[in-house]
């Protein structure tokens, strides 16, 4: 297994500052020696350079679009870069619009190598807004409807190919927090989403075997990794926080789930905001979900399958 650590170093795409600095933190939390310790060849890519945060206030419903737009260009050519050399690249952002540069990049990849995808969207947030349903202009908060390619050209169009994905390549875990236009749209494009709620009735387990069914040997998963996620109690070290998230056995489960699968070919760990955080406590939960998602047990479990 061969890993690559790209690290994304800006916050252009949020509302409070500080995410530029997540991927310092999870480097310092030990996310490289973590994953090395599997027996995985990790080689770190260092940090992509892009143009500074202009701290302004949206324009046309979009806050920082020319500055998201280059991030996103050089994390989609860094992304597909790593990918077309058979290495599992692991995006450490930055906000989660950088979702946009690394999904086009991962599809574009399947597209030519003619593997499906299966994007798993863990976040409190639906990140499904357009210009006109913003409430804040905000660009971290639209990657997916971005990816599907409702959005400006500059964001749609970077894959290539326009719309990057299908709404039916997504599912959406842990969601709390939906603006009212997103609701609908939700609803229309007909994302299938697992919120909060439907985490209490049935339980994760539950959850996310069926986040992950159909997920076969020629299908391709990527986890994007919002850190608000979980629950600000265990993640304190983000912008946007939501109370009523999963725990912390929670999100290792669903972690672990996914390891099992064996099918994990691409991650994300965005939003995580060290100018927030506990002595890194946040950027070292997520170095422990890496850890999970990259096959760490506590026994010689026989892998299940969960197909
Ligand atoms: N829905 C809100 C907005 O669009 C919050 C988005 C938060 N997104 C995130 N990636 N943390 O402004
Ligand atoms: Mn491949
Ligand atoms: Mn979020
Ligand atoms: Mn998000």
């Amino acid at each position: 297994l061969k890993v690559s650590l790209i690290g994304v170093p800006t916050d252009v795409g949020a509302g409070v500052r500080g995410a530029s600095m997540g991927p310092e933190a999870l480097r310092v939390a030990g996310l490289g020696r973590a994953i090395a310790a599997f027996g995985a060849e990790v080689r770190d890519c260092g940090n992509l350079a892009g143009p500074s945060n202009p701290e302004l206030p949206a324009v046309n419903g979009f806050r920082h679009l020319a500055e998201v737009a280059q991030w996103n260009l050089a994390v989609h050519q860094a992304v597909y870069a790593e990918l077309s050399e058979g290495r599992v690249p692991i995006m450490l952002g930055g906000d989660h619009c950088l979702a946009i540069g690394s999904i086009s990049a991962v599809a574009r990849h399947c597209r030519e190598t003619g593997r499906k995808l299966r994007v798993l969207w863990f976040d409190a947030h639906a990140d499904l807004n357009t210009a006109t349903m913003t409430p804040s202009g905000n660009i971290h908060g639209m990657p997916v409807a971005c990816l599907c390619g409702h959005g400006p050209e500059m964001l749609t169009g970077i894959g290539g190919e326009m719309p990057a994905i299908r709404p039916e390549q997504i599912r959406q875990i842990g969601i709390r927090s939906v603006d009212e236009g997103e609701k609908r749209f939700l609803h229309d494009l007909c994302v299938e989403v697992f919120d909060m709620r439907y985490i209490d009735e049935i339980g994760m387990r539950a959850t996310m075997e069926q986040a992950l069914a159909g997920v076969d040997q020629d299908t391709h998963l990527h986890v994007s990794l919002d850190v608000d996620f979980l629950d600000p109690t265990i993640a304190p070290g983000v912008g946007t926080t939501v109370r009523g998230g999963p725990t912390y056995r929670e999100a290792e489960l669903c972690m672990e789930m996914i390891a099992d699968t064996g099918q994990l070919a691409s991650l994300d760990i965005v939003e995580l905001n060290p100018a927030l955080d506990h002595c890194n406590m946040t950027a070292e939960l997520a170095v422990d979900l890496v850890e999970s998602l990259f096959g760490k047990s506590t026994l010689m479990r026989m892998h299940r399958n969960y197909r």
